[in-house]
């Protein structure tokens, strides 16, 4: 029988992973063993959503924008990296039982690791202070100590970066400290969708060019930062990177089978290019 793989969001007409992961079941000769279908879940649905794909023998959830901090309530068991950062993106159906991953850490992870970014003991900027913010806090955390979180809303900046033991500063401060980085990485919303003409950094006062900037924004394919990081001459790492290895991370757990990296690389460009 087929092995069901469900992403569940809400909006989620947007997303791009069953196209992703069916395209790479055929290409492994797995399409009549699983499927990857989407489907919108509502906040209040998601309860009785679960329980369903528990009898009905659903192999896998993937979790997007609101659930992956809601989900954890219906999980029995949860990785150590879901614990730490407090949110699933991945959920296997084990004989009935839910256990949570969280494969968006390594989507920050990896990108730098394959860039061969040495940010060992270097001071890094991370913007924002949502979800996504704490997986890129989670995995920067193994690469360097030195870490600043910058957010529009103060607070929220000073409770994650007490949680993590990192340091906190205040969003308009980014623009004077640039030049303490090796590497700063964008974690709102900021350059996509009605944002999409804003930018989360101003280069005002850069002199340091040994900057990387990670913009996990992967909708427009290069957002405003991304374009004006490069203009300047500085090492730029774009989303759809992020979005490639969470995706590598969590075919494995959904199929026990590796992906062919660089074929799923291309067609995530080609379709993110393509919806441009
Ligand atoms: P996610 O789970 O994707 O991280 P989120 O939890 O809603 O989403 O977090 C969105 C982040 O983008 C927050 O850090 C938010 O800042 P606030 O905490 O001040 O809301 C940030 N963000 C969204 N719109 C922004 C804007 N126009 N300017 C600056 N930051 C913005």
């Amino acid at each position: 029988m087929t092995k069901i793989n469900i992403i569940i969001g809400d909006p989620i007409e947007h997303s791009i992973s069953p196209q992703i992961h069916n395209l790479m079941y055929q290409k492994l000769g797995i399409d009549k063993e699983y499927v990857y279908l989407a489907k919108k879940v509502k906040n209040e649905d998601i309860e009785k959503f679960v329980e369903n794909c528990k009898t009905e023998n659903v192999n896998g959830l993937a979790c997007t924008v609101p659930h992956k901090v809601e989900i954890l309530k219906y999980l029995d068991e949860v990785s150590e990296e879901v614990e730490k950062i407090g949110a699933a993106n991945t959920v296997l159906n084990i004989n009935g039982k839910l256990h949570g991953y969280n494969t968006d850490w390594l989507g920050i992870y990896n990108p730098i690791v394959e860039h061969k970014l040495n940010i060992e003991n270097r001071k890094v900027g991370i913007i924002g202070a949502g979800g996504a913010s704490r997986a890129t806090c989670f995995a920067l955390k193994k690469l360097t100590d030195d870490i600043v979180i910058y957010n529009r809303t103060f607070d929220k900046a000073i409770n994650l970066a007490n949680e993590f033991g990192v340091e906190a500063r205040l969003y308009e401060d980014l623009e004077k400290d640039i030049n303490e980085y090796s590497l700063i990485v964008n974690t709102t919303s900021v350059g996509m969708g009605d944002l999409k003409d804003q930018s989360p950094i101003s280069f005002g006062n850069l002199q340091n060019k040994d900057l990387t900037i990670f913009d996990i924004v992967y909708t427009p394919f290069e957002t405003k930062l991304i374009k004006e990081a490069k203009g300047l001459g500085l090492n730029v790492i774009l989303g759809y990177e992020m979005f490639l290895h969470q995706a590598v991370e969590q075919f494995e757990i959904f199929t026990g089978k590796k992906p062919l990296v660089s074929e799923m690389r291309e067609d995530i460009i080609s379709l993110l290019n393509k919806d441009a």
